[in-house]
């Protein structure tokens, strides 16, 4: 985890049973070489001990706000401005309540207000307080003001309930946290990318669509912008918020799509194309509502252009990276398809019934795992959510798309 390497975290810890995974949480963000102090609520310590965390992080626990030895060593405004981000996890519902409402009437509340670095909070709570009309409000208060809500994850609960507001698990906390540093891979290039499916209208009311939720694609726009990138995001109709720092360009079409993407190709570096683009719309659009008035219909279909295809044969072409979603014969098609296609690289997941293991991946679902191809290699990405996945993708397509270019330079 480099991107935590000789990082000031500042951890924060109020009062929840999860506080016990904070213990971990410090050992681990300890072993990715970040320096860790710690900053627990008065309820914190009811849950565990400050000499614990003080054990763990090799510092004294900064528990009071007027506390005169604190801040004769390192003060609150001093320690706002040590850290290079400050998590606070678990985030109880009652603080991210202070959070939205700016108060510092304890330590760990006024060092998060008078911080300029970036704030994450893991909220972990009962399922029912979780679901409040009110922690969902201040949670989405807090999103909107730029903070990074990490979780919370489902399951069983400390008080026997199952559901949602679990604190997050240590290793996607540890992996989320990192992921507030942008790292430069993608610095200073243009990656366009295609996502969610496309609407194809038969009349005013009615289209053919497909199942494609855009995750795969929001996901890897979000990752490619945490590499540096200025990302440009086509996106088909979809119920996702745009990441931050993404131009998003929305379309219904496939035509709409073809066309948004030739605009902005001559800028693109690095093109992927992650949308469930329709092969086929109906011919002919009808103007007026279609009536049940026989007994069948018939609609006629045409080809869509392939976007992916012809952004690849293009004269001036980026480097370009294809999905494929496959039913059986995986690695066969997928590899047709990088050579007829004329692709860098291609992204091949099974899709549908062919696989009862698979069933919970692929469309639709949070989770994924992906063999990719290359023209002379391969290799495998394991089930895991897509948000994670994605990076693991943005990173080998930074590497090839490095080695490329230093390919080109040794050939000219
Ligand atoms: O040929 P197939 O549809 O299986 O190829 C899938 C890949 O091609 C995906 O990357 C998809 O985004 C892209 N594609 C496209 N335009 C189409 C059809 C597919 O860009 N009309």
């Amino acid at each position: 985890m480099k991107r935590l390497h000789g990082k000031n975290i500042l951890l924060g810890i109020t009062g929840g049973i999860a506080a016990y995974k904070s213990a971990e949480l410090t050992r681990r963000l300890k072993d990715a070489g970040a320096d860790v102090r710690i900053a627990m609520t008065k309820a914190a310590t009811e849950f565990v001990t400050p000499l614990t965390f003080q054990a763990l992080s090799g510092h004294p626990v900064h528990t009071e706000l007027l506390d005169e030895h604190a801040e004769a060593g390192m003060g609150h405004i001093e320690l706002a401005r040590w850290a290079d981000a400050i998590l606070v996890a678990p985030a109880s519902a009652n603080f991210i309540t202070k959070l939205t409402q700016g108060r510092a009437d304890d330590l760990l509340s006024t060092l998060c207000l008078a911080t300029e670095a970036p704030l994450a909070f893991a909220p972990a709570m009962n399922q029912a307080m979780w679901h409040d009309l009110a922690t969902q409000a201040n949670c989405k208060t807090l999103r909107q003001r730029g903070l990074f809500q990490f979780g919370p994850a489902a399951g069983e609960q400390a008080c026997g309930e199952v559901g949602e507001g679990r604190m997050m698990e240590v290793p996607d906390l540890i992996d989320h946290l990192a992921n507030c540093f942008e790292h430069g891979e993608l610095q200073a290039l243009n990656v366009m990318i295609t996502a969610g499916p496309t609407y194809e209208p038969i009349d005013p009311v009615r289209f053919i669509g497909n199942r494609s939720s855009g995750r795969m694609g929001y996901a890897l726009a979000e990752a490619a912008r945490e590499a540096g990138a200025s990302v440009t995001l086509v996106s088909g109709p979809c119920h996702l918020e745009t990441p931050e720092r993404v131009q998003r360009i929305d379309v219904e079409t496939a035509k709409q799509m073809h066309q948004v993407v030739f605009a902005h190709l001559p800028q693109c570096d690095i093109f992927i194309a992650a949308a469930a683009v329709a092969d086929y719309r109906p011919a002919e659009a009808r103007d007026q509502k279609i009536k049940k008035d026989h007994e069948s219909l018939t609609l006629e279909l045409e080809r869509n252009p392939d976007i992916l295809s012809e952004v690849a044969h293009s004269q001036t072409r980026p480097f370009v990276v294809g999905f494929a979603a496959e039913t059986q014969n995986l690695a066969q098609h997928a590899k047709d398809k990088l050579q007829r296609k004329n692709l860098d690289m291609i992204a091949a997941n099974l899709v549908g019934q062919s696989d009862n293991t698979k069933q919970d991946i692929g469309f639709n679902s949070e989770y994924n795992s992906l063999q990719v191809f290359w023209p002379d290699g391969q290799t495998t990405l394991e089930t895991t959510r897509k948000t994670l996945l994605a990076r693991q993708l943005i990173q080998l397509i930074a590497n090839h798309y490095q080695q490329k270019k230093n390919n080109e330079k040794d050939t000219a």
